[in-house]
């Protein structure tokens, strides 16, 4: 196991900015149970890792680091859109730009919590006014809240919102995923026919790209590898996407490795099409997520 923790006390917490990859300033976050970095760019997670475990998230070692290119791994924060929309980005633009980091603060347990806003976007000219922020609280597990209120005097926010979460694993064919069991789903390498989920637990042998719908339970993967249990609980998501690009789109995708689909799965939680939200004017949106492990 890649020891973090070798030279680091065990009492206390502790909040630093250091340079990342790419010279993207990185927050890191040490509490006696965890370490977590957190790049601005993009509001990113990029690694979370309990002490004695392996590392929780997964991030490809093609990733970019840059401006304007979206991390390949860890948590991308998606909204306003999410998937492919003609002539912009992938997955939104809220990936694709540098938060501000707003607040630090320590809170019982040991725990640590930042919350960085989105700064004004280019791309948002277009939307109504919104504002957007995302909390990260890191201790004995990691969770996040997405929060996005609508600010525009009369115009309704259409809107989707995904903590498009990369899970570490030690091997693909020895993970099983739970909770989803009679759940439909769109699935996206059929042009998104709706099927419902016979599976339980859900093996991987080749390429998933699912998008699970009306669904607000939490999903278990068990990594038999690694001997844990990975809990996803979320709160106001209606939508989870299981995805793993396989062997053939692992080739495809410039900033991800030949054969780096062995040790990831994408569990994602969120409100996608047709989850998505309406955000009246003055309202607000909120998404939680709580990420725990256990042993298996
Ligand atoms: C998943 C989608 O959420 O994100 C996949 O279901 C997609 O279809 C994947 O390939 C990665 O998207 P991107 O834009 O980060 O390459």
């Amino acid at each position: 196991m890649n020891d973090t923790f070798a030279s680091y006390p065990s009492a206390g917490t502790s909040v630093s900015f250091q340079t990342g990859q790419g010279g993207l300033p990185m927050l890191a976050v040490w509490t006696p149970a965890s370490v977590a970095h957190i790049y601005l760019h993009g509001a990113q997670v990029t690694h979370f890792q309990r002490r004695g475990e392996q590392p929780l998230l997964f991030v490809s070692a093609q990733s970019q680091f840059a401006e304007g290119k979206a991390i390949r791994g860890g948590i991308p924060v998606i909204l306003p859109w999410f998937g492919a929309r003609e002539g912009k980005p992938s997955h939104g633009f809220a990936r694709l730009h540098a938060w501000q980091l707003s607040e630090i603060r320590t809170l019982p347990g040991d725990q640590v919590r930042l919350v960085l806003r989105l700064p004004e976007c280019p791309e948002a000219a277009e939307w109504p006014q919104f504002e957007a922020q995302c909390a990260v609280t890191v201790g004995d597990r990691l969770a996040m809240e997405l929060s996005v209120s609508n600010t525009d005097p009369a115009r309704t926010l259409d809107l989707q919102t995904c903590l498009h979460t990369y899970f570490a694993v030690g091997g693909i064919t020895q993970v099983e995923v739970r909770g989803l069991k009679d759940v439909g789903y769109l699935d996206a390498l059929e042009n998104l026919a709706p099927k419902t989920q016979t599976e339980d637990p859900m093996r991987f042998a080749e390429e998933v790209d699912r998008l699970y719908v009306n669904t607000p339970h939490a999903v278990e993967i068990t990594d038999h590898a690694w001997h844990r249990v990975i809990r996803v609980e979320k709160e106001q998501s209606l939508s989870t996407v299981v995805w793993n690009p396989w062997i053939a789109k692992s080739q495809r995708m410039p900033d991800f490795s030949d054969d780096e689909y062995l040790r990831m799965i994408c569990v994602e939680s969120g409100n996608m099409s047709p989850n998505a939200l309406t955000v009246a004017p003055g309202a607000q949106a909120t998404l939680r997520v709580r990420l725990s492990t256990r042993p298996a």
